[in-house]
């Protein structure tokens, strides 16, 4: 797998759209160039149609940050559905964010809304990762659980429409030095992929892509990168044009 991802998951931010606009427009033209790499931005829902209206290229794709479990419509008060999205040319959804699993959404949750996604062309990018770190390896068996779980009844051909972003919880919104080491990320990738290939095959498991998530931003990128992963899913370096820049320079080596 060459190429690698960058997903900007902007979270609840910016409240302005004026600022949303600004950030988009920041970032668009060096993400526009970047050859190795395939940009995502993941503004929030009311957000999206504004700065797609930016942007009339192919490049730069845009995700969601969640979507509903039911696919199309119905009575669903202040859901949206993947239908919804992809009318709005969205290709990719966020699915089971740790701070969505921290709300409600257990692996069923997000099973049924990574079938839903499929099922309207969407790819899901489904988050897992581990609350705590310990030494005994416990935190194995909460992965292969989110994993087997999260993505139970899909196909093969279904998988080739996910990417997985394994973001250990205790590595989010912290300072750059406490990201990952780039040697447990890479064993990291491996296991995710053996349980795949456990529930699948090897072919099946190696082609799905495994991102990292967790205080990434340029500073720290260029040695994640050793750990071997297809990608990134950013959270606030995603926000800062001058970041992005950089982070698609180091990407694009
Ligand atoms: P962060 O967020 O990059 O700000 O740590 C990552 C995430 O929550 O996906």
């Amino acid at each position: 797998m060459s190429k690698k991802f960058l997903i900007s998951n902007w979270k609840m931010n910016p409240v302005e759209v004026k600022k949303s606009k600004d950030i988009f427009n920041g970032i668009k033209d060096t993400a526009a160039r970047s050859k190795k790499s395939e940009i995502i931005i993941c503004p929030s829902y009311l957000h999206i149609p504004v700065l797609k209206g930016l942007y009339s290229g192919k490049k730069i794709k845009f995700g969601a940050q969640d979507c509903f479990y039911e696919s199309i419509s119905g009575s669903y008060t202040g859901e949206i559905s993947p239908a919804m999205l992809a009318e709005f040319g969205v290709e990719y959804v966020i699915i089971g964010h740790s701070e969505r699993r921290y709300l409600w959404e257990s692996n069923k949750v997000v099973n049924a809304k990574v079938r839903a996604a499929i099922s309207q062309g969407l790819n899901p990018i489904v988050c897992i990762g581990q609350k705590i770190r310990d030494n005994e390896g416990a935190f194995f068996t909460v992965l292969r659980k989110e994993i087997e779980q999260s993505l139970k009844g899909l196909n093969r051909n279904d998988l080739t429409k996910i990417i997985i972003a394994y973001e250990p919880l205790w590595a989010i919104g912290k300072s750059c030095k406490e990201a990952i080491d780039p040697e447990d990320l890479h064993t990291m990738k491996i296991f995710i992929h053996k349980v795949f290939s456990e529930n699948y095959d090897r072919e099946t498991a190696l082609d799905i892509p495994v991102l990292y998530g967790g205080s990434v931003n340029s500073s720290n990128i260029k040695k994640l990168i050793d750990g071997d992963v297809d990608g990134f899913l950013v959270g606030r370096a995603g926000r800062d044009p001058e970041e992005v820049s950089e982070m698609l320079k180091a990407l694009n080596k």
